[in-house]
């Protein structure tokens, strides 16, 4: 017994006498030194809007601990001087900017990085995107967002990685290595964001109210939230929307008890723009200085815009309603943010002449449009180099006469996608300007629609003007879709066909007898299953940044083979929105729906053997999680798996299964297969998605060759969360993340519909 507490003893005093972590003494000699005024000056970021008579003094007094959106270097460090030389204790401001997808150079859109599935490229566009913003003297960025979006409705769909929780999770940990590198010193901080449930607003209309019982919430929402915190991220944002009740920006639950408490996490979380203060807006404060209370409670760090903190916080610690540890507590928080980047040390943005539209920036750019964009038809119109039996021989030429149109052919701005601000247009390549350069190169002859379009526009003189030039054309390719203000922030949709009328010149296109291929550069999945059936083929392209007009000639030409995946379910119809892979069975899945033209005239009403499904498609969408096509074709072998049971019990041998298959390239030329891991958990103590993502591949198969994939499965991949053990159904409180054993289906398939499952048991 002696010796135990000898031992005891001897422990406690190891521990006591660790060295204490550098950066954490730093910062307890600073806040010992820091006047109330200070702490709470460092819980406040404004923005340019600010004039100099608002914001200087305070930067001068050390009153202010981040600013935001701007991004001249000369005046970034002017600003940093007065932080640093003329306040007190001299802590450097955090300077913010949303990088959403590239800097100067544009990379597509985060759901067109999605349709990747290439994780190094992700990571590769976000560290050349820091290196182009930490010039301007931005280090901080908004960026990754991470939540999972169900609903193309919603405009934001197009700032995320899509509809699952695995990719996102893989996706936005990448972005964060990216941005931040693995230095000691972060050039770059990331910010996940918006925690949390901001995908699921009602209706797909932003910043509306969100429900999401607390498994759906653990199970689906939050992972890519800890996967981007695993990764680094060194700051996390709160949503707008109102989750169960209480504001993001309030809530303890999520901000306190998850993040801080199970989560143990010690970076900065800054509320949204205004998000505080539209707490009075949610209802659920009746003034600024209640929204001040409120989210000081929930640990929100740092007020982006809500001037709550700025006006009320002083007054409330005074008035003993907030008390100074709390303050302290998000101190602490932002100035380990400020010494991870370095910035006590080395505050100032080298100004250089900039290094932007680098080669290594445009080539990752253009290989991230050409990866991102997903073949959804070909007729055998595709790629053009291949097709010139198709042609008419109107020319008498061997190289194919094309009409290039459509609304995003020539347009610089539109085709970079939401949230770029600091793109460069002129330095954008269209398509137009891709293919004049192929016309030059004597590789096909170009006929040109003339004037300005847009993506909107309603115009017969425009359809009689295309109809006219189709006619003197071999083929067209027609690139339409959104334009860039249609998707992002506050951009929802209600309904999701091509704006004006596309629609109509696309018809009339396809009237003159000539190929038509259609290439869709958009913020969001469209229903547009009638236009896709009209044309011949279909590239959907998103929107695709800097180089996407190259990318995309030489998809359509064939000097690269498409490789992209939808990583979102293409709904046929608005109304059967939310529709995604990762769904329930139900009591009734739709084996043999009756469609609506099946059903006699004065059917009567009966009562067995309904399922599930709607009278127009069945249960079906136009395509499925994970679809694309490419200029080959695959054929996927049975999945092999070491063994029949994954044995979890403790000192197994075999704690890990082993799942592969053959895939065959059996076509005749090279291309990327993208095979994709799922399971199902047959039988649960919750009911279990009929499918889970649970790992991809990219993998190049020259024609004629088979390559095996190997993928490892262990417990941990079939854990879920569930209510624990003794939890009645419906009570809340008690959760537990784990696998139950039992059977499991597993596939290796080209996407979330097709492929045939092995069969293991978890014991
Ligand atoms: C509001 C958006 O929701 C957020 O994503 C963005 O980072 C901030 N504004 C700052 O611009």
């Amino acid at each position: 017994m002696k010796s135990r507490i000898f031992l005891f003893i001897a422990l406690v005093a190891m521990v006591g006498c660790q060295p204490k972590d550098p950066i954490e003494q730093r910062i307890d000699d600073l806040l010992a030194q820091m006047t109330l005024e200070e702490k709470i000056g460092q819980m406040n970021q404004l923005d340019p809007s600010w004039s100099a008579e608002e914001k200087e003094p305070l930067i001068a007094q050390g009153l202010m601990g981040s600013i935001f959106n701007i991004v001249d270097p000369q005046e970034v460090n002017r600003l940093q001087r007065m932080a640093v030389e003329e306040s007190r204790l001299g802590i450097p401001l955090l300077v913010a900017r949303d990088v959403i997808h590239g800097f100067r150079t544009i990379y597509p859109i985060p759901l067109g990085q999605a349709a990747t599935f290439d994780l190094a490229l992700v990571e590769e566009a976000a560290r050349l995107t820091a290196e182009e913003a930490v010039q301007a003297g931005v280090r901080w960025t908004f960026s990754p967002m991470v939540d999972v979006a169900r609903d193309p409705r919603w405009g934001r769909v197009a700032e995320g990685y899509g509809e699952d929780t695995y990719l996102t999770s893989q996706m936005g940990a990448a972005a964060v290595r990216g941005y931040q590198g693995s230095d000691s010193i972060v050039k770059l901080a990331a910010c996940v964001k918006h925690f949390a449930g901001y995908a699921v607003s009602e209706g797909g209309r932003d910043y509306n109210s969100t429900w999401i019982p607390e498994i759906q919430l653990r199970e689906t929402y939050l992972p890519p939230f800890k996967a981007a915190l695993d990764a680094g991220s060194l700051s996390i944002m709160c949503a707008f929307n109102d989750i169960n009740g209480v504001p993001a920006s309030a809530n303890k639950h999520l901000n306190v008890n998850i993040l801080r408490d199970e989560w143990q996490y010690d970076g900065l979380l800054v509320s949204d723009w205004g998000s505080i203060y539209n707490m009075v807006a949610h209802g659920i404060a009746t003034d600024r200085r209640e929204t001040a209370i409120q989210s000081v409670e929930a640990q929100v760090e740092m007020d982006m815009q809500s001037n709550a903190y700025l006006w009320y916080l002083k007054d409330l610690v005074e008035q003993g309603v907030v008390s100074e540890q709390q303050i302290d507590a998000c101190v602490r928080d932002i100035l380990r943010m400020k010494f991870r980047l370095g910035l006590f040390d080395n505050p100032y943005c080298e100004v250089e002449t900039p290094q932007y539209f680098q080669p290594e920036a445009l080539a990752a750019a253009q290989r991230a449009a050409e990866e991102s964009a997903v073949l959804l038809k070909n007729d055998g119109i595709l790629p053009l180099h291949n097709s010139t039996q198709l042609y008419t021989t109107l020319h008498n030429s061997k190289q194919p006469t094309v009409l290039l149109c459509g609304p995003l052919a020539h347009n610089q701005h539109d085709q970079n996608g939401t949230w770029c601000f600091d793109k460069v247009d002129s330095m954008t390549i269209t398509p137009l300007m891709a293919f004049r350069q192929l016309a030059k190169e004597g590789k096909i002859r170009l006929i040109e629609q003339k004037g300005k379009h847009w993506s909107r526009e309603v115009s017969q003189s425009n359809i009689a003007q295309l109809t006219r030039l189709a006619k003197q054309a071999d083929v067209v390719l027609y690139f339409g879709g959104e334009e860039s203000i249609l998707s992002g922030e506050a951009r929802c949709r209600a309904h999701l066909n091509l704006p004006g009328d596309q629609s109509e010149q696309l018809r009339a296109l396809k009237a003159t007898g000539k190929p038509v291929v259609l290439t869709v550069m958009a913020g969001r999945p469209l229903c547009i299953a009638d236009d896709i059936a009209a044309v011949d083929a279909v590239l959907y392209a998103f929107h695709g940044g800097t180089m996407q007009g190259p990318a995309l000639a030489n998809l359509i030409m064939g000097e690269v083979a498409p490789s992209g995946r939808l990583p979102i379910t293409f709904p046929q119809a608005e109304g059967q929105i939310p529709l995604y892979y990762n769904k329930k069975n139900t009591g009734r899945p739709a084996d043999h729906p009756v469609l609506i033209d099946d059903i006699p005239v004065g059917a009567g009403q009966f009562s067995i053997g309904e399922s599930s499904y709607w009278l127009e498609y069945g249960d079906q969408p136009l395509y499925p999680f994970g679809y694309g096509l490419t200029y080959t074709t695959f054929e996927y072998g049975s999945v092999v798996l070491s063994d029949t049971i994954l044995d979890s019990t403790p000192y197994t041998l075999h704690p890990t299964l082993q799942v592969s298959c053959i895939i065959k390239n059996t076509g005749n030329r090279t291309a990327t297969a993208v095979p994709q891991l799922y399971i199902r958990d047959l039988v649960g103590s919750l009911t279990r998605p009929i499918r889970e993502l649970k790992g991809f591949q990219r993998v190049t198969i020259p024609a004629g060759e088979s390559r095996t994939v190997t993928f490892e499965l262990t417990e941990e991949d079939l854990a879920y969360w569930h209510l624990a053990e003794g939890v009645t159904l419906g009570a809340d409180g008690a959760y537990a993340h784990s696998a139950e054993p039992g059977d499991f289906h597993v596939w290796i398939a080209p996407n979330a519909a097709e492929g045939q499952p092995a069969k293991f048991t978890l014991k």
